[in-house]
């Protein structure tokens, strides 16, 4: 299963989630391989992984090496592909056909050695983000409750339908994840109207966890460890392990 996180609004939560994922799935014995897509390598730094003068995602999108050189293996049992500034290029620079495919070819070498590929994407929806839907089974998108997060979310479909229409037609929305939630500041019913319409509109549900907000998030990512690792016992922590046995779940049925 290969799974794209993504919102081309910014600072949403998917580099979090990505990482949350990525560790977490890896405590529980499963295969996991996370890929950085975003030229700010927020993933790569989160995850403690090299991100100069090593093989980058940027190299394997043009095509100039081999994703196995790539690779990094993590402490927390996972493996990493990082990415750094020079990925910023790959939009000009990839301007041939089929450029769409270039992740997903360079991925199909490694794809049996692992249950689970996450894809952190960047705050858009230009060519690397259609590289992780076209490369993906399954597309996870967090969302703050904020009425412009949630909106952006039709916007996101749309390219969705592009990229199923065109590249990759088995690509679906697995579902909306509410993260950096505050529950004291009550979701507002307009919200969660529009919530419910969204999800009714592109045909995938929300998640029943919210990931709550909490200070251990940035510090966690400041000391290059993932959430459970370093705050385990933290709302944050708690609410992600929740939300992965409800994502599980969903990939049994
Ligand atoms: N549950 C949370 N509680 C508190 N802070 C959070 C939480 N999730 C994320 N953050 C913080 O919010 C900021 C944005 O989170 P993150 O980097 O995961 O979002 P993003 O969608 O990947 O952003 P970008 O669009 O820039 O890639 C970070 O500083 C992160 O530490
Ligand atoms: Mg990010």
């Amino acid at each position: 299963m290969i799974i794209a996180v993504a919102n081309q609004k910014g600072g949403v939560g998917k580099t979090t989630t990505a990482q949350a994922m990525t560790a977490g799935l890896a405590a529980q014995k499963y295969r996991v391989l996370g890929i950085d897509l975003d030229p700010q390598g927020n993933f790569s730094a989160a995850c403690g992984a090299v991100n100069y003068n090593v093989p980058t995602v940027y190299e394997l999108m043009k095509q100039t090496v081999d994703i196995k050189e790539a690779i990094q293996h993590m402490n927390g049992g996972y493996d990493v592909v990082p990415a750094n500034i020079m990925l910023a290029g790959a939009e000009q620079e990839l301007s041939q056909t089929g450029k769409e495919h270039r992740l997903k070819e360079a991925v199909s070498a490694v794809v049996g050695d692992y249950d689970f590929i996450v894809i952190d994407t960047p705050p858009s929806l230009g060519v690397l983000t259609v590289n992780a839907f076209t490369c993906a089974t399954d597309i996870l998108i967090p969302t703050t409750a904020g009425i412009f997060a949630t909106a952006g979310i039709s916007q996101l479909n749309e390219t969705v339908t592009s990229v199923q229409k065109y590249c990759n037609p088995g690509v679906k929305i697995r579902g909306i994840l509410f993260t950096r939630f505050n529950p004291r500041a009550n979701i507002s019913r307009q919200i969660r109207e529009l919530a419910e319409q969204l999800s009714e509109y592109i045909s995938a549900p929300i998640y029943q966890t919210y990931i709550r907000s909490g200070v251990v998030v940035e510090e966690a990512q400041a000391n290059k460890a993932d959430i459970f690792d370093y705050a385990g016992k933290s709302t944050v922590a708690q609410d992600y392990r929740a939300f992965i046995e409800e994502f599980l779940k969903g990939v049994d049925e």
